[in-house]
């Protein structure tokens, strides 16, 4: 081992992540190695739907382990944990790095279109540059979580999120940032009912489906171009607490999104049935006074934004909806949060 990995205090930590929903989409990406996204995007962190997880660097270990939910992983999702532990000994100034023991939870259907690759990725450079005895600034955490995935660099943070596009060609300044901490999202009284539809993986991977979308959508280029108008409506419409404003916005952006992907060829197509009936459930709340505007992402879950008034009423009417498995009040989540450091089985 390299004379700089031993001065690198490999150990152990624990951290976890909240999912979070984009109001304003990012799909599609302007870098796939750095993984930049083409377009800022905007969110909220939501309570309650966290990933935990530990990693442990042991250097007798000859390879890298994933234990997601209890169950032993290989191939695709080891190698992207991989990826990350090895840009955090990259930053740790480390060569080579011990392998690592990676044991994750979810509290919620991983890989069905809840934004567990957000949660997880969090969580996991949290926990990771922990372990590697690294205190990494927000910006860098969240430029590390990106890596892993898109939507993971907004998890790191609390609250209403904004998500820089950035222009750097090393990415560096592609980061989130905080635009209402979680107390002023609460204060406001933002809410997102998530109704579940299904529990088994989703079909098409969103890296997938945004690069076929990139690819062959001749919807695409007009997506990105709108993009940089709705994220800066978005934002003025947070920090003048304009719910309708904002819900109008999120609304156009996930429906802006899907018709870009449905245009791919071969079709993308992450809605179902009850995620339409959904969208029309919302659309007649909305008729009959009910501030609820409609999202959903890469898979055919409901999402809908609402306040704190009207959330309960909101999840009733949409757990009724035949094909709905559970439906749940979700208020604005923290920000990710180191849980337990120490020293472990090390090298
Ligand atoms: O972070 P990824 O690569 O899983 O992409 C997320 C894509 C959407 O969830 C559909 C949109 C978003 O901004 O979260």
């Amino acid at each position: 081992m390299s004379a700089s990995t031993s001065t690198v205090r490999w150990g152990r930590a624990v951290a976890e992540a909240r999912t979070n929903i984009a109001l304003v989409k990012y799909w599609g990406k302007r870098d796939a190695a750095l993984n930049l996204p083409a377009a800022g995007s905007l969110s909220l962190t939501l309570d309650g739907l966290v990933t935990r997880t530990e990693v442990r660097f042991d250097g007798k270990l000859n390879e890298d382990r994933l234990v997601l939910n209890g169950k032993a992983e290989t191939g695709k999702p080891v190698t992207r944990i991989s990826q990350v532990l090895d840009l955090i000994a990259a930053l740790a100034g480390g060569r080579e790095r011990p392998r690592a023991q990676v044991e994750s939870t979810n509290s919620f259907p991983t890989a069905a279109g809840l934004a567990s690759s957000a949660s997880a990725f969090a969580a996991l450079a949290l926990a990771g540059s922990g372990a590697a005895g690294l205190q990494l600034p927000p910006p860098a955490l969240s430029v590390l979580a990106r890596r892993g995935s898109g939507s993971a660099a907004r998890s790191v943070l609390g609250g209403v999120v904004l998500m820089n596009r950035g222009t750097a060609a090393d990415g560096l300044d592609s980061h989130a940032e905080e635009l209402l901490s979680i107390d002023e999202a609460r204060a406001w009284g933002l809410r997102m009912v998530v109704a579940v539809t299904s529990e088994g993986p989703k079909e098409t991977l969103s890296t997938d489906g945004m690069n076929r979308t990139q690819e062959t959508s001749p919807y695409y280029a007009a997506w990105i171009k709108s993009v940089d108008g709705d994220l800066a409506a978005a934002r003025q419409a947070v920090l003048a607490r304009d719910l309708p404003r904002l819900g109008e916005l999120t609304e156009q952006s996930c429906l802006s999104m899907h018709a870009s992907a449905l245009a791919a060829r071969p079709a993308v197509v992450y809605f179902r049935g009850v995620t339409i009936e959904g969208h029309r459930a919302v659309q007649q709340l909305r008729k009959a006074g009910t501030p609820v505007w409609f999202t959903c992402d890469a898979g055919p879950h409901i999402k809908a934004l609402t306040d704190a008034a009207h959330a309960d009423a909101v999840a009733a009417a949409l757990g009724a909806l035949p094909g709905v498995l559970s439906s749940r009040v979700c208020l604005p989540g923290a920000p990710a949060q180191l849980i337990e450091s120490g020293s472990g089985a090390a090298a």
